[in-house]
C-alpha cells in the first residue's frame, strides 16, 4: 500500500503503552502489511491461524537468525535452538519428552501446592495493608513452582532474574537490523543461563530427584534421544516460560480489572466465573503479543503472495481484538463464550503450559479479589516492561 507512515513500530512509546488501538488501525488499512524492513505483519485472526497451523510455515528458518545459537567470540559452543525454534521431527521428539509433565492432570495435582504458595504470599502482603502485585505475588508464584518442578534451587537472586529478562527481552530482536545490544545481551544471558545449569548436573546425576530435571538427565543418560546441550537449551526455555509469562497474566489481569470495577464485582459476586475470566484476561491483553514463523516455500495468505524465508510475524494481541471473530472485541466480559483466543499459540507449538499458567493464573487472581474486598490500584504512572514481544508491567502497586 502506498503510504510513508510507519504503521508497526513497538519501539514506539505510544504502541507500547497501548498497542491495540494500532492493531485495530493495521487491520482495517493493510492486515497483510508489508513493513519497511521487509517483514510482514499478520492482524487477522484468520491469518494468524493460518501462520499458526499451516505446515509451510516453520522454524527453521530462525537459526541463522537466533543469535545465541550462532558461534562467536564472545559465544563459542552455542546451544542448540530450542524445541520452541525446531520444526518436526527434532520438535516432536524433544516435545514427547516433557509433555507428560505438563498434562492438565499433571498440573491439577499442583493445586494444593500452588494455593498454599498463593496463601503464603498474600498472608504477607495483607498484613502490611499494601502490595506490588509483580513483586509479591504474580512473580514469585510461578518462578516458585517451576523452579520445584524442574528440580532447580528458587534462587532470586538478582543475576539469575537479569539472565531471564535478557532473554525474553532478546525476542524482540529477531529478524530486526538495529537491536545488536538486545541481542547481544540475550546472547550473553542464555551463556550464562547454561553454566549456572550446567553446574547443577553432577549432583543431580548422582543424586536423582522426582523433579524434570533428574528425568531428562535420565534420557540423556540412555542413549540417543537427547544430548547434553539439548537438554540445557530444554531446561532455559522451560526455566524462561516460567519467569517471563504467568508474572504477566496475573499483572495484566489485575490491572484489567482494576480498570473494569463492574467486572471486578461481578466475578467476586460469581465465583464459577474465574475460569473465563481468566480466559478474557488472556484474550484481553495477552502476555505474548506475537510470534513468528519463516515459509520454507513461496506462499500466498489471503491472496498476498509471501516469498520463501520472509520472516511472518503473527499479532497475538491483535487476532485477540479482531472483530470478526469476538464480538465486541474492546469490552472486557469475564462471562466471555467461546473465547478461542490465540494467547497460548495454536498448532504443534500450543503453549506446552497452558495448563499450569491457567491454573496458577486462576488461583492467584480468584484469591486475590476474595481475599481483598477493597483492592485498589495506587496512585501513581504504571510502568510496562521494556520488552514488547512479552507485555507485562514492571510493578503493579495497589492497596488492600
Ligand atoms: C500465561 C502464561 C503463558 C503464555 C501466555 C504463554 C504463551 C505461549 C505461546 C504463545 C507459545 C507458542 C509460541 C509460538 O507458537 O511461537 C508458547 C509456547 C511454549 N510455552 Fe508458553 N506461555 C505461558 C506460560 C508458560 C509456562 C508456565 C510454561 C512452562 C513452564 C510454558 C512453556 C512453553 C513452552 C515449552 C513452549 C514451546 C512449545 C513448543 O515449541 O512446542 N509457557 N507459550
Amino acid at each position: 500500500m502506498a503510504t510513508t507512515e510507519i504503521l508497526f513500530n513497538p519501539f514506539d512509546p505510544a504502541f507500547h503503552r497501548d498497542p491495540y488501538p494500532f492493531y485495530h488501525r493495521l487491520r482495517v488499512a493493510d492486515p497483510v502489511h508489508t513493513t519497511p524492513l521487509g517483514f510482514v505483519v499478520l492482524t487477522r485472526y484468520d491469518d494468524v491461524l493460518t501462520l499458526l497451523r499451516d505446515p509451510r510455515f516453520g522454524r527453521e528458518g530462525f537459526h541463522p537468525m537466533l543469535a545465541a545459537s550462532q558461534p562467536s567470540p564472545t559465544n563459542p559452543e552455542p546451544l542448540p535452538p530450542s524445541m520452541l525454534f525446531q520444526d518436526p521431527p527434532v520438535h516432536t521428539r524433544l516435545r514427547a519428552l516433557v509433555t507428560k509433565a505438563f498434562t492438565p492432570r499433571a498440573v491439577e495435582a499442583m493445586r494444593p501446592q500452588i494455593q498454599a504458595i498463593v496463601d503464603r504470599l498474600l498472608d504477607r502482603a495483607q498484613e502490611a495493608g499494601r502490595m506490588d502485585v509483580i513483586d509479591d505475588l504474580a512473580y514469585p508464584l510461578p518462578v516458585e513452582v517451576i523452579c520445584e518442578m524442574l528440580g532447580v534451587p528458587t534462587d532470586a537472586h538478582a543475576a539469575i532474574k537479569g539472565w531471564s529478562a535478557d532473554l525474553a527481552r532478546s525476542l524482540d530482536a529477531i529478524g530486526l537490523p538495529a537491536a545488536d545490544e538486545i541481542r547481544e545481551r540475550g546472547v550473553q544471558a542464555r551463556r550464562a543461563l547454561a553454566d549456572y545449569f550446567r553446574t547443577l548436573l553432577p549432583e543431580r546425576r548422582r543424586r536423582p530427584g522426582p523433579d524434570l530435571l533428574s528425568a531428562l538427565l535420565e534420557v540423556e543418560e540412555q542413549g540417543d534421544r537427547l544430548t547434553e546441550p539439548e537438554l540445557l537449551s530444554m531446561l532455559i526455555l522451560l526455566f524462561v516460560a516460567g519467569h517471563e509469562t504467568t508474572v504477566n497474566l496475573i499483572g495484566n489481569g489485575v490491572l484489567a480489572l482494576l480498570r473494569h470495577p463492574a467486572e471486578l464485582a461481578r466475578l467476586r459476586r460469581e465465583p464459577g466465573l474465574a475460569v473465563s475470566a481468566v480466559e478474557e484476561l488472556l484474550r484481553w491483553d495477552s502476555p505474548v503479543q506475537r510470534t513468528a514463523r519463516t515459509p520454507a516455500t513461496d506462499v500466498e495468505i489471503a491472496g498476498h503472495p509471501i516469498p520463501r524465508g520472509t520472516l511472518v510475524v503473527g499479532a497475538i494481541g491483535a487476532a485477540n481484538r479482531d472483530p470478526a471473530h469476538f464480538p465486541d472485541p474492546d469490552r472486557l466480559d469475564v462471562g466471555r463464550a467461546d473465547n478461542r483466543h490465540l494467547s497460548f499459540g495454536f498448532g504443534i507449538h500450543f503453549c506446552l503450559g497452558a495448563s499450569l499458567a491457567r491454573l496458577e493464573g486462576q488461583i492467584a487472581i480468584d484469591t486475590l479479589v476474595r481475599r481483598a474486598p477493597a483492592l485498589e490500584l495506587a496512585p501513581g504512572e504504571l510502568e510496562w516492561r521494556q520488552s514488547s514481544t512479552l507485555r507485562g508491567l514492571v510493578a503493579l502497586p495497589v492497596t488492600l
